[in-house]
């Protein structure tokens, strides 16, 4: 039981690595999981399949619009009386195009939700953190915050800059004993990677997943239960004194 009762908010709880990340904690015994996703109905599916529903809430927001963090916050610590956990895991992949073609509209929504997402849940989040007498923040950035990849600039950009976000955190959460960290995964076997390999790939995505594994030197994609472990690991003590980390889990992708 490495998380005995501790309480985490997760944001992007109904997609892939959010719910894969809920179950873990909750069978490491946090008190309270609260997912946060875009859609009530897709909350209330992944709800429904995690084992104990009294130990999971679950609030509908839009975590690139600020009234709406201030309000998964104050219910995620209203419902579970605090909140130790801070998964900053929400993102969006926006389209495959070059850049001289890319919609900015699109530029513009998925800086929102990969940049100041991440931004407002740290904004609101500290105050909850520290009421709880510090905590871990983690936030999922990917392999595309560490290096180029053509025809996907503002994820990129997006992913690269929550470095920068999580590295401010960790400066300015150090004296209030909260922690942030950022992990970077490689291409992970769920929705958002059959939506890239589409983008490159129209029509061949099995083609493009196959040239994906290629620049993976492990040969393979991760899975989501392998991003719940690493956030398991940063969220529980066995991390005290990491803050400030980019943290890779990619196959050796980025070696
Ligand atoms: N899948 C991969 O290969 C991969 C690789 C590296 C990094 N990542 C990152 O992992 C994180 C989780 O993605 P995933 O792989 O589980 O994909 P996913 O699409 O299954 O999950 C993302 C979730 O975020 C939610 N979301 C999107 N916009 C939101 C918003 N504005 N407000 C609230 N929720 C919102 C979606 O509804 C979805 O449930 C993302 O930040 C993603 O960029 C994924």
């Amino acid at each position: 039981m490495r998380l005995e009762g501790r309480v985490a908010i997760i944001t992007g709880g109904a997609g892939g690595i959010g719910l894969a990340t809920a179950r873990r904690f909750l069978d490491e015994g946090c008190a309270g999981v609260h997912l946060v996703d875009l859609k009530a109905d897709a909350l209330g599916e992944a709800a429904a399949q995690l084992a104990d529903d009294t130990r999971v809430g679950w609030t509908a927001a839009d975590v690139s619009r600020s009234g709406e963090v201030a309000r998964y916050t104050r219910e995620a610590e209203q419902r579970f009386g605090k909140v130790d956990i801070l998964f900053l895991n929400a993102g969006i992949e926006g389209v495959v195009k070059s850049m001289t073609e890319y919609p900015e509209e699109t530029y513009d929504q998925v800086m929102g939700v990969n940049v100041k997402g991440v931004w407002l849940g740290m904004k609101h989040g500290f105050p909850v953190l520290e009421r709880a007498g510090g905590g871990s923040v983690i936030i999922t950035s990917s392999v595309a915050g560490l290096v180029g990849t053509p025809n996907v600039s503002a994820y990129t950009t997006s992913k690269h800059a929550t470095i920068g976000l999580m590295r401010s955190g960790a400066l300015e959460g150090a004296p209030l004993k909260i922690r942030v960290n950022s992990i970077h995964p490689s291409p992970v076997d769920n929705r958002m990677m059959r939506s890239l390999e589409e983008g490159f790939a129209p029509g061949a995505g099995v083609e493009a997943k196959k040239t994906f594994e290629m620049r993976i030197p492990l040969g393979r994609y991760g899975t989501n239960d392998e991003m719940a472990d690493l956030a398991l690991f940063l969220a529980s003590d066995e991390s005290r004194f990491i803050t400030g980390a980019v943290i890779p889990i990619d196959g050796g992708m980025t070696a």
